[in-house]
């Protein structure tokens, strides 16, 4: 028996103790050995749950029980839950977690303490909810070089895109629904600003390039100023509109970024939508690779957190298992923003000449009308030229949509 105690019973945290306990059976024919909820930290009491006798406001019941060697941490939030994970994996116990800021902000760290204590740190619910993609990029891609990674990876925000754009409801509805799904975070700010694709973009760009950059560092933007008249323009021009971390090596240095952007209905990333994320993954060898499954809610996100549980179980007492590998980033090792260009979707007021003034700075590149604005897709162009392309045009900029 192996016992396992639960850092935080919200949404994900419950979900795992239900994986662990509704799926024991199947679990125990697939591990040979039975995997059991010891102790549950929160700062609340749960008197209806079937958990509730585990329930402990004391860390140190946790961290003092020999009986207890994996603990998985689902609080949220860079701190307790940054101390907790170090304090027990210098204690000798293992730590899975679905904290994305955690991993983003300290990964680097808290990876080579667990190498340190011959124990392991396994995030597989951090990036892309349910969806298995840490483990398939540190063991099933480690003969590839990684050319590039873009990923709709905001369950909130791609469930918040689908039925506002696609299906004309209200920000609003739809945020309270995203919320009631337990898809969105306990500020939603983090999601609808771009923050937690950004958290998972940096972690995507460590496994692949080596380098951890800090989130906060990189471009981000989120949805926030997306229309429909935006989703219109995109349909004009056989795309639709999503929200894309994207990380590339730009001369040898990492370029990570988050932002909308608008993707050919034949790229498969076209096609993700309500809570589902997609990731594309080019890989030197293997080409492109696509990871598809729910980016959030309760079940998903559990079912990849019992998944480290399990590869930690059915690898213990073994050496030389493979483990993630990546450093802090230096300042030397971020891409210059500046330089890197895409194509840009252009949307300007329409006017009687506004077909002539674009086609006098953008040639005869493609337009369309859609509704009281003008469109033009241009060819790649850094920040500062399309901000110089888009002002010489004279006339109103309504939206600029990078493409992918
Ligand atoms: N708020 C996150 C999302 C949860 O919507 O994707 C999963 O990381």
């Amino acid at each position: 028996m192996v016992n396992v105690a639960i850092l935080g019973f919200g949404v994900v945290g419950s979900g795992a103790a239900e994986v662990l306990t509704d799926n024991r059976r199947v679990i125990e024919k697939n591990l040979g050995k039975t995997v059991a909820v010891k102790r549950i930290l929160d700062l609340r009491d749960f008197p209806d749950s079937p958990f509730g006798a585990l329930v402990t406001h004391d860390f140190n019941d946790i961290l003092n029980d020999p009986e207890i060697s994996i603990v998985a941490e689902m609080m949220g939030g860079s701190h307790p839950a940054y101390d907790f994970t170090k304090a027990c994996l210098e204690a000798g116990k293992s730590v899975v977690t679905s904290n994305k800021e955690v991993v983003a902000n300290f990964g680097a760290e808290l990876l080579e303490l667990a190498a340190k204590n011959g124990v392991r740190y396994l995030f597989e619910a951090s990036v892309g909810g349910g969806i298995p993609i840490i483990r398939p990029m540190v063991n099933d891609l480690a003969s590839n070089e990684i050319i590039s990674v873009n990923g709709i990876l905001n369950g909130t925000t791609n469930y918040i895109l689908t039925k506002m754009l696609d299906e004309g409801a209200s920000y609003e509805d739809v945020l309270k629904d995203a919320q009631a799904k337990g898809y969105a975070e306990r500020n939603p700010a983090a999601d609808v600003e771009g923050l937690d694709a950004a958290r998972k973009i940096v972690i995507l760009a460590a496994l692949s390039f080596g380098k951890l950059l800090n989130p906060n560092k990189i471009y981000c933007e989120g949805i926030t100023k997306i229309s429909s008249e935006d989703a219109e323009t995109a349909k004009a021009f056989g795309c639709s509109v999503k929200l894309i971390g994207h990380t590339e090596l730009v001369d040898g240095k990492v370029l990570a970024m988050v932002s909308p952007r608008m993707i050919p209905c034949s790229n498969p990333l076209a096609g993700v939508s309500d809570v589902f994320n997609g990731i594309l993954v080019d890989a030197n060898m293997l080409g492109e690779c696509m990871f598809y499954g729910k980016g959030a809610g309760k079940p998903p996100t559990a079912s990849a957190v019992v998944a480290d549980i399990i590869d930690i179980v059915a690898h213990m007492g073994q050496d030389g298992v493979r483990a993630p590998k990546f450093e802090v980033a230096t300042d030397a090792d971020y891409a210059d923003f500046g330089a890197y260009a895409t194509k840009r979707c252009f949307s300007f007021a329409n006017t009687v000449d506004a077909a002539d003034k674009i086609h006098k700075v953008f040639g005869d590149a493609l337009t369309a009308v859609v509704g009281e604005r003008i469109a033009v897709i241009s060819e790649a162009l850094t920040e500062k030229d399309a901000a110089e392309a888009a002002a010489k045009v004279g006339l109103a900029l309504v939206s600029s949509i990078r493409m992918l």
